[in-house]
């Protein structure tokens, strides 16, 4: 199935511009708020709405391609990503941010073609920042390239993570563990900002040299991947291997050498429900 591209690419972008201006509108609202899976699993009416636009949207559009959208997965449901043109959208990253009125939030569309990702879109309408990648074509903040820094190793890096939103105090703890091994280093810092697609975003822009954290899902990854890999830098699994959008887990960096010493450093989180067992 032949996709154009450059015109796929500018839909997402417009997508993500409209939808962002419905979740600025009410970031400063009060809020309907529902839990999932647990408590601190929330979801808002916005989130839901916004996925609606832009999976109907897209549907329209592209009425053949493939659809994976959060807030469409609910209970036991599983994710098959296939070779086919596949949509990847995450309504809201960083729902929790969107409740607490934290400015990191985006709309975060990409584009999975052969399981790879040819585009992403990651739009922050509170701090009005769109970051962009697309193969081959380098990745943009606001239209203006990016480029991620050339840090080697841990030491004089400021790193980011993160953990999902379920409580399971048996990752908690190796989470727990893995963060004390790179902070035993003299990295200048760790950060957590609470949305996995605007974190990685900071790396590709020059702002922060590595992100890393397990339990993910692959609408959290799949459009940041590629703006940070278009913008210079690398993408691994936690053990510093290839990256599978649906094994849950990555490391982005600056350089090769920062993934490599990361992974050195932790201890890989096997996850025991990949994406295609969704719990
Ligand atoms: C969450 C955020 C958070 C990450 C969680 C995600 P959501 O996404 O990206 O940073 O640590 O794993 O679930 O639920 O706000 O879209
Ligand atoms: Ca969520
Ligand atoms: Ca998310
Ligand atoms: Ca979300």
């Amino acid at each position: 199935m032949k996709v154009d591209i450059d015109e796929a690419f500018a839909f997402a972008r417009k997508l993500a511009l409209e939808n962002g201006e419905i979740v600025k509108n009410a970031f400063h609202k009060p809020k309907n708020v529902d839990t999932k899976s647990n408590p601190s699993d929330l979801v808002t009416e916005t989130d839901r709405l916004v996925e609606k636009n832009i999976l109907d949207a897209i549907r329209a559009k592209y009425p053949t391609h493939k659809l994976i959208g959060e807030e469409s997965f609910v209970g036991p449901m599983s994710i098959t990503l296939t070779d086919e043109p596949t949509w990847v959208i995450d309504p809201i990253d960083g729902t929790s941010n969107f409740v607490t009125g934290f400015p990191y939030v985006a709309v975060v569309i990409g584009l999975v073609l052969k399981q790879e990702p040819v585009f992403g879109v990651v739009f922050n309408p509170i701090l009005g920042e769109m970051f962009t990648g697309c193969k081959d074509k380098g990745s943009f903040l606001n239209g203006e390239k990016i480029a991620v820094k050339s840090t080697k190793d841990i030491n004089n890096s400021v790193i980011l993570s993160g953990f999902s939103s379920g409580r399971n105090y048996e990752h908690l703890a190796k989470v727990r563990n893995n963060l004390e091994s790179v902070l035993m280093n003299p990295a200048i810092g760790i950060r957590m900002l609470g949305s996995t697609a605007c974190a990685m975003t900071m790396v590709a822009a020059g702002r922060a040299d590595a992100y890393f954290g397990a339990r993910f899902h692959i609408w959290d990854i799949a459009a940041p991947s590629i703006i940070v890999t278009e913008a210079g830098g690398v993408v691994s699994n936690l053990a510093g291997n290839e990256l599978n959008l649906m094994n849950r887990q990555i490391i982005s960096a600056c350089t090769n050498e920062l993934i490599n010493d990361i992974a050195r450093k932790i201890t890989p989180i096997e996850i025991p429900d990949p994406d295609g067992k969704l719990e």
